[in-house]
């Protein structure tokens, strides 16, 4: 099992390219000599090229908050996965929750979004969740094993994190509790380990990096840390101060 502490921070639509250097320029510094953890930085795509340079030769790695289905052409708007390697970027979060509930997105279009950025060299960070009306009608394990079965099941596991983002829990202040946390979590563990049975994969479901995602805080990383599957956040708010994004890092054990 090679899992250690993953934290992520996802800054979604915020910080000019002015603002989103001095952030990442006290990221850096804060986590100098941190070699047991993978960090990671989401910026805005206007942001990429710049943060890009200040993280280079760092340990914190560099990752995007979407992609395009396409890799090059007549695609007015959209970004491909060469275009997010050529900035320096590892990763590329798909599947949020915003896309999904604002801009359409679907199960279908995210594996194909996946397939492409995988298949081009960028790891993915695949979110999943229930809304809240789906948690009270004790909908969520159906919901989550949905958005796995339809979104994995043609996929390189071994360039996969999931983060379990509860809708419900997003920017709102609502943090899962970790027991509700680890029931998830360590229903994901097993949903991917039928995948992978089912599939035919060759592939250790002990190495899968799972984040909790949802109003993490210093406060509460710990507590959500403790638990057996949660292995790090991703994190939105919080992130975007210096300060807290470090502390949280630093209680992520
Ligand atoms: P939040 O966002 O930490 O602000 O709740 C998390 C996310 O949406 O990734």
């Amino acid at each position: 099992m090679s899992r250690r502490p993953f934290l992520a921070g996802n800054w979604k639509m915020n910080k000019l390219v002015g603002e989103a250097v001095d952030l990442v320029k006290g990221i850096v510094d804060g986590v100098k000599g941190i070699i047991d953890k993978d960090i990671l930085v989401c910026p805005p795509f206007t942001a990429l090229s710049e943060v890009s340079k200040i993280v280079k030769g760092t340990n914190v790695n560099l990752g995007a908050q979407n992609c395009s289905y396409k890799d090059s052409g007549a695609y007015t708007g959209e970004i491909s996965p060469s275009m997010l390697l050529d900035l320096g970027c590892s990763y590329v979060i798909l599947g949020h929750s915003e896309r999904r509930t604002y801009f359409g997105e679907t199960n279908e279009i995210i594996n194909e979004k996946a397939k492409l950025a995988i298949s081009k060299g960028l790891k993915i960070v695949y979110c999943v969740g229930e809304v809240l009306e789906e948690r009270k009608n004790n909908q969520t394990f159906d919901v989550i094993k949905k958005q796995l079965d339809q979104v994995l099941y043609n996929l390189d596991l071994n360039s996969v994190i999931i983060a379990y983002e509860p809708v419900w829990a997003i920017g709102t202040g609502l943090t899962a509790s970790p027991e509700q946390a680890e029931e998830v979590h360590s229903f994901i563990r097993k949903t991917v380990s039928n995948i992978v049975k089912d599939a035919g994969k060759n592939f250790d479901v002990n190495d899968l990096v799972i984040l909790y995602g949802g109003s993490v805080k210093s406060s509460s990383i710990k507590g959500l840390m403790e638990c057996e599957d949660v292995d790090g956040g991703l994190i939105g708010g919080a992130s975007l101060k210096a300060e807290e994004f470090l502390n949280i890092i630093n209680n992520a054990k």
